[in-house]
């Protein structure tokens, strides 16, 4: 009996599977009202293709080609599109849009109820109420009192730079590129550097441990119900517990600092740090001590690889192009033998140079620090985006990569490095309408927030170490001669070797 029963038992559990099967993946794509998007076709049964393709390392130029291939709308998952139409970036990301953060943002963040930081938070409320809590520190008028922090980091790169070119060995500049934007951002934050700059030597796994989390979230943003199971088992200690463990250590100190002013230890303007706590101090229910924790994890996290990377496109598109670097050379020796800015520059001079804005615009543009659409979910009942009319609750989003090689935007050559095109905006009066189209820092009320830091840790270095140093591609120790780059979220740069040496001695 009981064989017999055993025998029948494929013939039962076989069209069961092919039932399951057919319910759980065909019918959702037969009957998709969005069927006819094309786009890969694994890509309308799972996931998966999406994270196999983000695996690989290169999704940006995969979105590009996408795109070239079908035109303005392709599918990158089930019910989800990858979209390259200025129109559509303006009701997406507009101002008084409805569209929330996509589930991929939550691989971010600790599953767990309000521990949501800006990047990640999906609730449009707490968002707002919580960026209105730190806007004042992100001010351009707050730029001012910490451009003496950067300074000192200025100093010390060029005190690197100038034992790199006697040593005459080439080295990785996107390494100390990094270095700089980290101490930076320890410096902005805690008024006390991470100490990259002295060594260059990646202390308790920072960098190390910072790439693996972000490459983590980015994998469980794809399947944000898996995180929720893996998050808890995820190690505590590493460099990420070394951020952490820094961060609530510096808390401890400023708050010492703060309750007996004598023993503190910096003189100038505060820090981010400092004021956060200053605000904490005077009502602990506005301002939290998970909020001081989060805020200070953000701007390591967010502020330190994304600044590296455009610093890094910066020089590396001006190396390869030498007469864009030498038209920046004279722009900046020009303003300085008129006396039109100082030795170190500072941010408002900086800001006088037309073409050293330029510059860091393309650098921007050509190679945008995140290599993922920026997805977001269609409000109810659905919306119409690029001639396609879309139901809530789908996912869509533009990729900076993608928009930025639009040629009705940026030019015939948008593929090219050619900062004078934003010259050409400004003089064709097109500058508002072409930025409404430029997604390096994102667009509308999910903006970078630390968007003016990184203006002027870049306005301010770039002028500074062309002034003095002078560099060359180390092309015979990088494959093919040119760059490679990785790309999880951030699409980091991975061999960027060069030589320096010094082009003019202090006068
Ligand atoms: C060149 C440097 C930078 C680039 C290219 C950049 C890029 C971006 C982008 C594209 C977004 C929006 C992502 C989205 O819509 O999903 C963003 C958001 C954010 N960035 Fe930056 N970022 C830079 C520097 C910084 C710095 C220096 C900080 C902090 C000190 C920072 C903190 C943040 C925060 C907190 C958010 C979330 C804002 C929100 O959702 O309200 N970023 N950044």
């Amino acid at each position: 009996m009981l064989s017999a029963i055993l025998a029948l038992l494929p013939a039962i559990w076989a069209p069961g599977a092919v039932g399951l099967l057919l319910a759980y993946y065909i019918l959702p794509v037969l009957l998709d009202p969005l069927r006819e998007i094309p786009g890969p076709f694994l890509a309308r049964f799972s996931r998966l293709w999406y994270f196999l393709e983000i695996y690989k390392g290169s999704y940006e130029i995969t979105d590009i080609d996408l795109h070239k291939r079908h035109g303005s709308i392709v599918r990158i998952a089930p019910g989800e599109y990858s979209i390259e139409d200025p129109e559509a970036a303006k009701i997406i990301y507009g101002h008084g849009s409805t569209f929330l953060k996509a589930p991929w943002y939550s691989g971010w963040t600790p599953p767990y109820p309000n521990m949501a930081n800006l990047f990640s938070d999906s609730d449009p409320h707490r968002h707002a109420f919580q960026r209105r809590k730190f806007a004042a520190l992100y001010t351009m008028s707050s730029m001012v009192g910490y451009e003496n922090l950067v300074n000192d980091c200025m100093d010390l790169i060029n005190q690197r730079f100038s034992e790199l070119a006697k040593l005459g060995k080439s080295f990785d500049l996107a390494h100390w590129l990094q270095c700089y934007a980290f101490d930076v951002i320890g410096d902005i934050t805690f008024a006390d550097r991470f100490g990259f700059l002295d060594m260059g030597e990646d202390k308790g796994g920072v960098f190390q441990a910072i790439d693996t989390r972000s490459a983590y979230s980015t994998f469980a943003g794809v399947f944000p119900r898996i995180h929720k199971i893996i998050f808890p088992w995820l190690p505590k200690t590493g460099g990420y517990g070394y951020v952490l463990e820094y961060t609530k250590t510096q808390i401890a100190k400023r708050q010492g600092e703060l309750r007996d002013p004598k023993s503190s230890s910096t003189d100038g303007p505060p820090d981010i740090m400092t004021k956060i706590l200053s605000a904490h101090e005077a009502d602990s229910e506005k301002m939290t001590r998970q909020d001081m924790v989060t805020m200070c994890l953000s701007n390591i996290g967010a502020g330190s690889d994304t600044t590296a990377i455009t610093l890094s496109s910066i020089f590396y598109h001006l190396i390869q192009h030498p007469q864009t670097m030498h038209k920046l050379r004279n722009e900046i020796d020009t303003a300085h033998a008129a006396g039109t800015i100082s030795d170190p520059i500072t941010f408002k001079e900086a800001q006088g140079l037309p073409y050293l804005q330029a510059v860091i615009k393309e650098g921007l543009r050509i190679h945008p620090a995140t290599g993922l659409g920026l997805q977001r979910i269609v409000p109810n009942p659905g919306m119409h985006l690029s001639g396609q009319f879309f139901p809530g609750g789908s996912t869509v989003g533009i990729n900076a990569w993608v928009a930025h090689q639009n040629t009705s935007i940026y030019g015939p050559d948008a593929s090219a490095w050619r900062p004078e095109r934003w010259i050409e905006f400004e003089e064709q009066g097109r500058t508002g309408e072409v930025e409404k189209y430029f997604l390096s820092f994102g667009l509308g009320s999910r903006t970078c927030f630390g968007k003016n830091i990184s203006l002027l840790e870049m306005s301010k270095l770039v002028p500074f170490v062309l002034r003095r140093f002078d560099f060359r591609l180390a092309e015979e120790e990088m494959q093919d001669g040119v760059w490679a780059t990785k790309s999880r979220w951030f699409v980091k740069v991975v061999d960027f070797r060069v030589r320096v040496s010094e082009r003019m001695k202090e006068g």
